[in-house]
């Protein structure tokens, strides 16, 4: 009764609008609000590729809420490529059969009965990249779709697209999500081709600023028509993106490889540490199954979380460089920062760091810090302990491709 209330009473003023001459509300909008800080969660495909079926994914929400990254801040479990079946005649789409037997609304209740939410992933082009029937003239549908599954993330790929116009096709998408009616957050995955960060706000609430990473500290993986970068090339690739992020809209380096083996302990934690200043979605990618202690403590260390989700939105930067050595900075909220000293080369660094030398001066985020004037208190945010004040310069050695990971408080 009350909701077709609401409909008349949204014709009548839309009808009154007109007659008026006013301009008449634009249906065309993402949900707003439901990003305000990075999304978190898991993707099933930097560890298993197109090998998923419903198991695994029931599997994988248990290990979310048991291993405590639940309890952490990761809410949506993501089913990548490869879940496809095919259309009916209607055009409408299907889970695989095999993979899939109890259907995707049976998996999505059973995500969310477990205080998870539900994530899925198609492509603007007619064929995916993994050549699953893509969204190509069945956006609308598509969205139902996913409305009637209880889908609650959406991430939208670009292969097979040829000349579409990319921020059109992404619109396209963001509008039939809309008309659907149940809010789904949208990841644009067109991996910075077409600069989604000047665009993409309007259209999603995160976006992939590169192609895919590789599980690796420093390789590129060269394929012929398209590359995977280490995640150093990724971190590089960030810079001059982040005056384009903010709450609900997003800069995505791309997901996380903590814990699937390419890289050393303490690299997964420089990458995890990384992320976190960069205000990257923590997208986990590894399997939830079968984690090590380690990897447990990385991805569920809630100090760094912190830094990642911090309320205030403004994606960090690399503030020094000498050599191998570089100190970033990540403003937070109520005047406190994130600061990540950070060895990027084999050999030992010593960090040797007056803060007195260097006030931080953040044009994007208007942050000024004088630690002439301002003393703030240091906390190790991996060891978990206070390390003293600003008043005395820092002493540290580094050991190779390792960080640390401050918090400065007033
Ligand atoms: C692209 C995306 C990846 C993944 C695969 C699936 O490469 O960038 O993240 O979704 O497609 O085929």
């Amino acid at each position: 009764m009350q909701k077709r209330f609401h409909t008349a009473f949204g014709t009548a003023c839309l009808a009154l609008a007109l007659c008026l001459g006013l301009p008449a509300p634009s249906p065309a909008q993402k949900f707003k609000g439901l990003a305000l800080t990075p999304p978190m969660g898991w993707n099933s495909w930097n560890r298993f590729a197109c090998d998923i079926n419903e198991s695994l994914m029931r599997q994988t929400a248990d290990a979310m809420v048991s291993s405590g990254m639940r309890d952490a801040g990761y809410r949506y479990l993501v089913i990548d490529d490869c879940w496809h079946g095919q259309r009916d005649s209607l055009g409408f789409i299907h889970p695989d059969p095999d993979r899939f037997p109890s259907g995707m609304k049976a998996l999505a209740d059973y995500i969310h009965g477990r205080g998870l939410k539900f994530g899925i992933y198609s492509c603007a082009g007619a064929l995916t990249c993994g050549g699953r029937p893509g969204g190509r003239g069945h956006e609308y549908q598509d969205a139902l779709t996913y409305a009637q599954w209880g889908v609650d993330y959406l991430k939208y790929d670009w292969c097979n697209t040829g000349k579409m116009d990319a921020s059109e096709a992404y619109a396209t998408m963001r509008d039939a999500l809309y008309a659907a009616g149940r809010p789904v957050v949208f990841s644009l995955c067109e991996w910075g081709n077409n600069k989604p960060w000047l665009w993409g706000a309007d259209v999603g609430h995160l976006w992939r600023t590169t192609g895919d990473i590789h599980d690796c500290w420093d390789c590129d993986i060269n394929y012929g028509t398209w590359t995977s970068w280490g995640m150093l090339s990724i971190v590089d690739m960030q810079k001059d993106l982040r005056q384009y992020a903010g709450p609900d809209h997003w800069n995505d380096p791309d997901m996380l490889e903590v814990g699937n083996g390419g890289m050393t302990a303490t690299e997964d934690r420089t990458h995890f540490t990384l992320w976190c200043m960069l205000a990257a979605p923590l997208m986990a990618g590894n399997d939830l199954r079968r984690m090590s202690p380690e990897t447990v403590r990385i991805l569920t260390n809630r100090e760094a979380i912190a830094v990642d989700q911090d309320s205030l939105g403004v994606q960090g930067f690399r503030f020094m460089k000498k050599g191998d050595l570089e100190v970033w900075v990540k403003p937070l909220t109520g005047g406190d920062l994130a600061f990540c000293f950070f060895n990027r080369g084999g050999t030992p660094q010593r960090v040797d760091y007056d803060w007195k030398a260097d006030a931080v001066n953040d044009g994007v985020s208007r942050t000024y810090v004088d630690f002439k004037h301002t003393e703030m208190k240091l906390r190790d945010l991996w060891a978990h302990r206070d390390a003293g004040t600003t008043a005395v310069p820092f002493r540290t050695t580094l050991a190779p491709h390792d960080v640390v990971l401050l918090r400065l408080t007033k």
